[in-house]
């Protein structure tokens, strides 16, 4: 048999004991939850050898400390507590790739998913037929009634979108519940992206149709207890994906929404520079300094606020990256001076020399931004 093409079985003899399955679920302040997941998790996967991996991104309510417990009473459980990072997808990728079974399964530690359909997904890929399988609330048998009218508009219309540009041909690209096979995984992983929350229809774009996808229908229940953690900004983190996987990966989400902020600190800078002028009467250097700052703060701001959301400085962490993002804005300016000059010696044309220096002033500042404010800890 060739290894390239026909892929290795995913079922080991279950009398030989060798772990079948891993459940791994993504938590962020599911304190009250954990426990009853776990329960049903054993409960439904009675006869299966499957370890549960919780990745929680240091939840305030102390998920992790139920999990820890949970884990000292039984081996099958394992936590990831990360510190620093926040975001489904980058949760999941990592607590796929910590655990070790040759299937992989991602539910929501809330309940709202049917854990008692994970059996029958296993025994789906175990069959050899299929690489990912899918629990759809779209399919026939399927149903999202507990979504709110808005909740299920924004889910309509994201569906909608996955399929026309990204071409993704099954019913719910939104799912969070899922069970993929290790290998095929493994492959997608270094291409996936870690922002955002929707990793499964970035398993499938990333994939364009290369792998054998089954879709079972389940019903998304209610919540058992907490709230849930997507916001309206999860929009961004959807156009953010469809952009990147549209341009294969050329476009980040995170420099067009850093250029963007730039161009707003324009106008900032432009209001500030009239009003000190004109309201206060300033002399023009002031002015212009005034204006610079006020642009520098502003765009500091909306980029904690927006281009890294998932990132955000919070308390005195504020203070020390505003003065950074100073420095870093300083010696971008003079970047952009300094090629907007030598553009400009060889070819006298204003506009072509004044956006090489901007392209310049923006590509440096976001690196450098990248590297020293808001730095990956
Ligand atoms: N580690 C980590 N980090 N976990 C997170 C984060 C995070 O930043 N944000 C949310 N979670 C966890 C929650 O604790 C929960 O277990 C799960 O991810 C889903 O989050 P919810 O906040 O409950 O999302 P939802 O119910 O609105 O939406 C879910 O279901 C939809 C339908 O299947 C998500 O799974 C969506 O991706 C999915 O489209
Ligand atoms: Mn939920």
């Amino acid at each position: 048999m060739n290894d390239a093409i026909q892929p290795r079985p995913v079922s080991p003899p279950q009398a030989a004991g060798l772990l079948q399955l891993s459940v791994i679920v993504p938590t962020f302040n599911e304190r009250d939850n954990v426990t009853t997941l776990f329960r049903r998790l054993e409960a439904a996967l009675a006869g299966t050898a499957f370890e549960v991996i919780f990745v929680d991104d240091n939840s305030p309510d102390g998920t992790w400390d139920v999990v820890r417990a949970l884990a000292r009473e039984d081996g099958r459980v394992r936590c990831i507590r990360r510190i620093g990072r926040r975001g489904l997808s980058g949760a999941c990728i990592e607590g796929i790739l910590a655990s070790s079974a040759p299937c992989a399964a991602v539910i929501d530690a809330d309940l709202q998913h049917d854990e008692t359909q994970l059996s029958k997904m296993l025994a789906l890929l175990q069959g050899g037929e299929f690489d990912l399988v899918v629990g759809s609330r779209y399919i026939e048998g399927g149903s999202a009634d507990s979504f709110n009218r808005q909740r299920a508009g924004a889910s309509a219309l994201a569906t909608e979108v996955a399929k026309r540009v990204l071409r993704v041909k099954i019913a719910d690209p939104m799912s969070g519940f899922f069970m993929i096979r290790r290998d095929r995984f493994e492959q997608l992983a270094p291409q996936l992206s870690t922002q955002g929350f929707k990793i499964l229809l970035d398993i499938v774009a990333t994939a364009r149709g290369n792998l054998r996808i089954k879709e079972i229908p389940y019903t998304f229940g209610s919540r058992l207890h907490g709230e849930s953690k997507l916001d309206s900004m999860v929009a961004l983190d959807f156009l953010g994906l469809v952009l990147a996987k549209l341009t294969h990966d050329v476009v980040s989400l995170r420099f067009l929404l850093f250029a963007m902020v730039g161009s707003i600190g324009l106008i900032v800078h432009f209001v500030a520079l009239y009003a000190a002028l004109e309201a206060f009467d300033w002399p023009f250097p002031e002015a212009q300094a005034c204006g610079a700052l006020s642009a520098m703060t502003s765009n500091f701001l909306l980029n904690n606020f927006l281009t890294y959301r998932d990132q955000r400085l919070k308390g005195l962490a504020i203070l020390r990256g505003l003065l950074l993002f100073y420095l870093v804005c300083s010696v971008g300016l003079l970047a952009n001076v300094g090629v907007a000059f030598s553009v400009y010696d060889q070819e006298p044309i204003w506009w072509l020399a004044g956006a090489a220096g901007a392209l310049m002033g923006v590509v440096w500042n976001y690196a450098m931004s990248g590297l020293f404010v808001w730095r990956k800890r």
